[in-house]
């Protein structure tokens, strides 16, 4: 059993699932020539893993370990799945409490609609605008969005992996009076409407990964994105992926009628927020791996706790992990960064 190719984005696996499932996964050690994960840092090779069953299996995971406690104590659940950044001090007054275990997600979704263009566009319409958002993980970001940065808004919040969408439907959807859908779909091929966005939401979605290239999935994705907005409508776009490839995507989004209107780099921010967050994500960790009986079998178990745990931290990018290097060396820089679709564009 490869944990890393082999699962279903269409399947939520119960905690008792998981537990055969790295079973399994600790016994193919057995077979294995060489590990795909790098005990020295985390890292994976792009070829040696699926987003889809990377997703499937975290998802899962999150569920299945449920509320935990933060470094200072705080029992909270974890939803974001955002490496998100310290709240920039040139943006005004921050938005989330010190001691809210999820509050650099919290950031990174707020941030979205910090530019001042977003907030005359919402202005103007009182705040009842429309926002769909591509790749949406388990809608905490979409929740956050809805309760305190556009109270009036409605909301489409999309996600492949069903898992996610399951815990949107179970812990955001049902307190927000109808204002919050979640649909479970690969983004790029959802059933909705051409102009109906006043924005598409981009919040660390799993694309726009290949250094200095941008794939037929990414251009997909954003000509959809351009497909739903209204025109006049933005993406809002955070992440942390290659520097070399934030060029080919502007060019592209340039090239087939968008405008990109602003660009803000927090790399600073975003290293500075997974230094502080250290401790949650060790001791989050620490809790999920103590969660699952085989990694306490001796030899195989012990060696695979080894790969899981650098491989969880190195998805965290937590300090001394190779995607918190990328980030530190500037390999890897976060913007978020806002795109026009000009008023007068067609879908
Ligand atoms: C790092 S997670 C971020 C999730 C969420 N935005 C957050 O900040 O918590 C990346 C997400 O992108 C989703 N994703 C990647 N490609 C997608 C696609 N084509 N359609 C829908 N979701 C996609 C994955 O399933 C995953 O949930």
């Amino acid at each position: 059993m490869d944990v890393l190719t082999a699962l279903d984005r269409k399947a939520d696996y119960s905690k008792t699932q998981l537990q055969f499932i790295l079973a399994a996964w600790i016994a193919s050690t057995a077979f294995e020539k060489k590990s795909k994960i790098s005990t020295t840092d985390g890292d994976v090779s792009e070829d040696d893993y699926d987003k889809q069953s990377l997703y499937s299996l975290l998802y899962a995971l999150y569920r299945s370990v449920g509320n935990v406690p933060s470094e200072t104590g705080a029992s909270y659940e974890f939803t974001f799945n955002t490496w998100g950044c310290a709240w920039p001090k040139t943006w005004g007054p921050c938005p989330t409490q010190a001691n809210d275990p999820q509050r650099f997600g919290k950031n990174a979704y707020a941030g979205l609609y910090q530019f001042a263009e977003v907030k005359d566009y919402v202005a103007a319409r009182k705040g009842k605008v429309h926002v769909v958002e591509m790749g949406c993980g388990t809608g905490a970001g979409a929740n956050y969005v809805c309760t305190t940065v556009l109270p009036e808004c409605t909301y489409e919040a999309l996600d492949m992996q069903y898992a996610a969408i399951q815990t949107a439907r179970r812990k955001h959807v049902p307190g927000l009076g109808g204002r919050l859908v979640a649909t479970c779909v690969d983004a790029t091929k959802a059933d909705i409407k051409d102009s109906v966005a006043d924005f598409v939401a981009v919040n660390e979605t799993h694309v726009t990964e290949m250094p200095g290239v941008i794939t037929d999935e990414d251009r997909r994705f954003f000509k959809t994105a351009q497909r739903m907005l209204k025109p006049g409508g933005h993406i809002v776009w955070g992440n942390a992926i290659p520097e070399a490839t934030w060029k080919p995507c502007f060019d592209y989004l340039e090239s087939i009628g968008m405008k990109v209107r602003e660009v803000r780099d927090v790399t600073k921010e975003a290293v500075q927020a997974r230094d502080e967050d250290k401790k949650r994500i060790d001791i989050f960790v620490d809790h999920c791996l103590r969660t699952f009986h085989g990694f306490k079998i001796p030899y195989y178990g012990a060696k695979r706790r080894v790969e899981a745990e650098i491989a969880l931290k190195n998805f965290a990018r937590n300090p001394g992990t190779r995607l918190y290097d990328n980030m530190v060396d500037g390999t890897d820089t976060y913007k978020v960064v806002l795109v026009e679709k000009p008023a007068g564009a067609s879908a």
